[in-house]
């Protein structure tokens, strides 16, 4: 007999919350983070690194079916909350940089790399309780999500969530290129022809404007006691 397993969806537009509500919400349980963005930024990033042009969709796709995406505990002491590894290359810093940013909505809406990811995101969840957080977990990946959450922010109040981030890693950012980036990508993951960012039918919704992560979290738990 196979164990029930608990899964909870966490989804929502770039910096709405759900990482950080993730991985709190995943150490308050004891389970498994897993966040499904990094897996489209790292086939983003090497698609870059290996100079495949980012609208060449069959040469993406290509490149999804054959490349080893690992995410791992934090091998290092530099920030990192995981070290991500894309064919044994570690590209948890690479996979943070605006190139990737500035394209992985044309990546992620791609139905080959999509279909790839979805399946090793499932292989990831099968057996273990796990918190799992991106854009589609309550639709498409995980339906049956034993709770799903739908994180909402407005634009600008992710725009300033996202650009602090960069500086306190000390890199140099500009809040208006941020914001007009963050557009363009909520534009683009919204209005994609497969699994758009929407909220699951049956998922929470929670706006995250002017919330603390503890806020957040204390929420959420709070849904979790509800019989
Ligand atoms: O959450 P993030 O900013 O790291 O996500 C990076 C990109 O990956 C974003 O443009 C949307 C896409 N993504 C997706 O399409 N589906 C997911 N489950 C997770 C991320």
């Amino acid at each position: 007999m196979t164990k029930n397993t608990t899964v909870i969806a966490i989804d929502g537009a770039a910096a709405s919350g759900k990482s950080t509500l993730g991985r709190l919400l995943a150490e308050r349980l004891g389970c498994l983070y897993f966040d499904t963005g990094v897996m489209y930024r790292a086939v983003t990033s090497v698609a870059l690194q290996r100079g495949i042009s980012i609208d060449d969709e069959a040469a993406v796709t290509a490149l999804v079916e054959h490349l080893r995406i690992r995410v791992t505990p934090p091998t290092r002491l530099d920030g990192r909350q995981y070290t991500v590894y894309a064919d044994g290359m570690d590209v948890t810093w690479a996979i943070r940089q605006p190139a990737v940013d500035a394209v992985v909505s044309i990546v992620s809406a791609y139905p080959g790399v999509r279909q790839a990811l979805t399946i090793q995101q499932r292989e990831i969840a099968a057996g273990q309780d796990v918190v799992m957080v991106g854009r589609d977990i309550g639709t498409v990946v995980m339906p049956d999500a034993s709770l799903k959450i739908y994180l909402h922010a407005s634009v600008e109040e992710r725009a300033g969530r996202r650009h602090q981030e960069i500086r306190a890693r000390g890199e140099e950012a500009d809040y208006e290129e941020v914001l007009a980036s963050m557009r363009h990508r909520d534009e683009i993951d919204s209005h994609r022809t497969h699994a758009p960012l929407r909220p699951a039918g049956d998922a929470n919704l929670m706006n995250t404007d002017g919330l603390g992560a503890d806020e957040v979290l204390t929420r959420v738990l709070s849904l979790l006691d509800e019989p």
